[in-house]
């Protein structure tokens, strides 16, 4: 079994806030990220995916099939768009970079699948110091 990773890049608006909390108490949990105004994060995807390597091409699954997927299904709904208003799949979620990740990969994994591969982890970097894996389950 090998694994490969595609990174894509984007930025993208979001806050973080419970409609059912006070502002005091959204403050106090999520901190610069519960802003009213909203504010950016350039965020860093990596979506890992596992399977054989086929003889005839070494490859586990071709890599700008997944980007393609990735664009198609992610980059374009995503990037200078805000998570909470702008994102289909986003609908109704706290965008967390754990829930946005557990979106994400809800998004891709049926199309890898479709490419012969299997989904592993989806790896979203939401600022320097902090990055979510998610692994399916
Ligand atoms: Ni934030």
């Amino acid at each position: 079994m090998v694994y490969i990773t595609r990174k894509e890049i984007f930025s993208a608006a979001h806050k973080l806030e419970r409609k059912d909390w006070s502002d005091e108490k959204n403050k106090e949990i999520f901190g610069k990220c519960s802003n009213p105004n909203w504010h950016g994060h350039n965020y860093t995807l990596f979506v890992t995916v596992k399977g054989e390597v086929d003889t005839e091409t070494g490859f586990v699954i071709n890599l700008s099939d997944i980007s393609k997927i990735i664009h198609t299904k992610i980059i374009a709904k995503v990037d200078h768009k805000n998570i909470n208003l702008d994102v289909d799949f986003m609908e109704g979620i706290l965008p967390s970079t754990e829930n946005f990740a557990m979106a994400v990969w809800k998004e891709l994994e049926g199309s890898i699948t479709l490419l012969g591969g299997s989904l592993h982890c989806i790896k979203i970097q939401e600022t320097e110091k902090n990055y979510v894996e998610y692994f399916g389950n």
